[in-house]
């Protein structure tokens, strides 16, 4: 938003009256911080809310108002904030120590609730974030392949490694985004969503792929959305050319169902990338996959083999408090209907989401997969109808695209009217939504949308 915006509209008004505390600190926040923030997703114009505590679907920000919230810890916390059972463990974890420096068992627990649950951990690697776990597995891709390309796919997020930054929000044509060397960005071949025609010309072309790597539910958790067919058919054909085919389940492991969408679809990957829900709200990942090929991280193996290993470091790889919060987390996907209950309510959010969005006639959409809810805002204009509306017949570029200025403004409506929804614009369900909640939400969309339109935004 431009200045002039800023100070014309009575949306950024009607925020600004209600967040003086934020606004305070976000004035300290902006002589530290780049942008004033400390993930790209928190930048918000006039600024963002500061949360003082959260409790199950709900948090509250530091002026006292409470929000109905679809961060969800950036999708970490498919039960919610707080769910009793993981902060008990943290706490108990606490007591003992933050860090061992050593061997401990809770991560051998850990461990084998993953393994448990995704069907391709044949072995497990922990690391720190799910950036760290995406440039382990091309990491291993290359090692086990000998080979150096790998395939991605525009528009899909693996974290921000020099490895994944062309391609998700910009430079589609796999030119370096600022700082990456050209030499590293060209080694990753970027395909359009979808097309097993362009898989398989590379596949067949290019002597030198390593691996295929993608967000099994599509880009941005169903932003762009992929079919089954298309993940059958790169597991085929990775298959076929020896290449290591990649899940990134740092979102949907443990949150589409307990095994992740490979558990789901019944296609089991060669490495996984893992996340999020893994680590029950605290930091850590996991890189997971054939045995063979995560072989290049043990020392005897590759001494037996004479193979060269692959270094592994990390301060904070499987520390005991993460874990302990991991345990707590993965014990209660497995054994209870936590996946099931936050995919149902996002199902009811959609549906009451384009109930509104056909009451107020704004040709809009709410969409998503499982736990995900997306918002098309359709940039293009297009007769829209949002409740029979179907991502596949829209290309990616427009799915991902929003008409100028309007989702911020639609953010700032929606905290308005109590509710915390990320800039796709969308958000992700727990288990801790109530249907309260989602028709809470709803009520607070149609309020935001006809304050859009107040301001001429709709
Ligand atoms: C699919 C996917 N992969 C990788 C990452 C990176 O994980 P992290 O933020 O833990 O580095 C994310 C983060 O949102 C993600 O959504």
């Amino acid at each position: 938003m431009g200045d002039a915006v800023l100070s014309d509209s009575k949306i950024v008004a009607a925020y600004r009256e209600r967040t003086r505390g934020s606004e305070r600190l976000a004035g300290e926040a902006k002589d530290l911080f780049p942008s004033g923030v400390t993930h790209d997703s928190r930048d918000l114009q006039p600024y963002g809310i500061y949360v003082t505590r959260a409790e199950g679907s709900h948090k509250w920000d530091v002026d006292g108002n409470e929000y109905i919230d679809y961060f969800g810890g950036h999708g970490a916390l498919l039960l919610g904030h707080n769910h009793p059972k993981v902060l008990a463990a943290i706490h108990e974890a606490l007591d003992h120590g933050t860090h061992f420096g050593a061997n401990h068992a809770l991560e051998i627990r850990w461990a084998q609730w993953v393994q448990q649950l995704i069907p391709s951990a044949q072995r497990v690697r922990f690391t720190s974030s799910g950036t760290e776990a995406t440039l382990m597995a091309v990491r291993l891709a290359r090692a086990w392949t000998g080979k150096s390309k790998i395939v991605r796919f525009k528009g899909h997020f693996h974290g921000w490694n020099d490895h994944m930054s062309s391609g998700f929000r910009s430079h589609f044509d796999g030119s370096p985004t600022a700082g990456v060397l050209r030499a590293l960005a060209e080694k990753v071949v970027l395909l359009p969503p979808g097309d097993v025609d362009a898989v398989r010309n590379v596949l067949t072309t290019d002597n030198e792929i390593a691996s295929v790597m993608l967000e099994p539910t599509g880009s941005v958790f169903s932003r762009v959305p992929v079919t089954p067919d298309f993940l059958t058919v790169l597991r085929d054909l990775t298959a076929q050319h020896g290449i290591v085919l990649i899940f990134d389940e740092v979102v949907t492991g443990f949150r589409v169902s307990p095994g992740g969408a490979q558990a789901f679809y019944g296609i089991t990957p060669d490495v996984t990338t893992l996340a999020k829900v893994l680590a029950g709200g605290l930091p850590g990942a996991a890189v997971v996959g054939r045995k063979e090929i995560l072989d290049a991280l043990d020392f005897d193996v590759t001494k037996r083999e004479g193979r060269e290993k692959i270094q592994h470091q990390g301060t904070f790889n499987a520390n005991p408090v993460s874990a302990a919060a991991g345990i707590a987390a993965l014990e209660i996907v497995a054994s209870t209907n936590a996946c099931e209950r936050a995919n149902t309510s996002a199902t009811m959010l959609r549906a009451k989401l384009n109930e509104v969005l056909e009451v107020e006639e704004v040709p809009w959409a709410a969409y998503g997969t499982f736990s995900a809810f997306h918002i098309f805002t359709n940039p293009k204009n297009r007769k829209v109808t949002p409740s029979t509306f179907d991502p596949l017949s829209h290309d990616f570029v427009e799915l991902t695209t929003n008409p100028p200025g309007v989702v911020d403004k639609l953010r700032l409506a929606m905290l308005i009217n109590g509710v915390d929804i990320a800039g796709f614009p969308g958000g992700t369900l727990s288990a801790a939504h109530t249907e309260e909640d989602i028709l809470n939400t709803a009520g607070a969309f149609r309020e935001a949308l006809k304050m859009l339109k107040r301001e001429g935004e709709l």
